[in-house]
């Protein structure tokens, strides 16, 4: 078992994947008066601040929630006004990603957006791909029970062609038909916004995961608060169910 030291400044265990619930948009957006939509806005600038420092401090994964299964159910014209957001970074990110070396990939059923932005969803991975720095999922149109049902059915496929003998159904195989099939799990998962709970997020990879809960709101969430999360996590001994 790997026993964790106290963090000093630049020495500290890193979690090789980090999980982000961007959560308080709207409460951000409420405390000033400003329609929901300026609540996202403001987030989704700060996606991509806090995006840009976990790549530079070396962070390997970083998966954001960026819009659950369940956010089809918000009033149209918020659920509209997240989706010109996305395009607008999608768009941002075919510009000027080629100073960055970081790889988008995408989690979710993407099917179900519009074809523009699926056409978008598809450049940005291949624009991408052959980047080696930090690898970005973007979590969109996901729900971890959606992604869990979806490897069933394709563990169900496998066996039925003859790909998969049932004996072979195991944590491996299932673990290989989730969108993040090959990454690591997530060390460590953030949420802000006050709220303790994780809303359907990772539910299978997050299973020895490290949680540390903010009372900020996403917007306000700053690159200081992300180091403050890592020396958080530093500081704890994880067990994996060990004694
Ligand atoms: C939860 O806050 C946030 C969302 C459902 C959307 C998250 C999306 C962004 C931060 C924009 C991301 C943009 C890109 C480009 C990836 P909430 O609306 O539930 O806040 P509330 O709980 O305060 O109402």
């Amino acid at each position: 078992m790997q026993t964790k030291k106290k963090a000093e400044p630049g020495d500290r265990p890193l979690p090789a994947h980090v999980g982000i619930i961007m959560d308080g948009n709207g409460r951000w957006a409420k405390k000033r008066f400003l329609p929901r939509s300026a609540g996202h806005k403001a987030g989704a600038s700060n996606f991509r601040t806090i995006t840009r420092y976990a790549s530079q401090i070396g962070i390997k994964y970083l998966t954001v929630y960026a819009f659950s299964t369940e956010n089809w159910s918000r009033p149209q014209e918020e659920v509209s006004a997240l989706l010109v957001l996305f395009r607008q970074y999608l768009e941002e990110a075919l510009r000027d990603f080629a100073e960055e070396n970081i790889r988008v990939r995408f989690i979710g059923d993407t099917s179900r957006f519009p074809q523009e932005l699926r056409q978008l969803i598809r450049r940005v991975e291949e624009a991408s791909a052959s980047k080696t720095g930090m690898v970005l999922n973007l979590a969109m149109n996901y729900g971890g029970r959606a992604e869990l049902t979806r490897a069933v059915r394709l563990l169900l496929q496998d066996v039925k062609s003859g790909v998969l003998s049932e004996e072979e159904i195991g944590e491996e195989a299932i673990a290989a038909r989730l969108y993040t099939a090959g990454q690591p799990d997530p060390d460590l998962i953030i949420r802000p916004s006050g709220e303790e709970r994780l809303s359907n997020f990772l539910l299978w990879q997050s299973a020895y995961a490290e949680f540390v809960y903010f009372d900020i709101l996403w917007p306000d969430f700053r690159p200081e608060d992300l180091d403050k999360a890592l020396d958080i996590y530093a500081s704890r001994q994880r067990r994996f169910g060990g004694a």
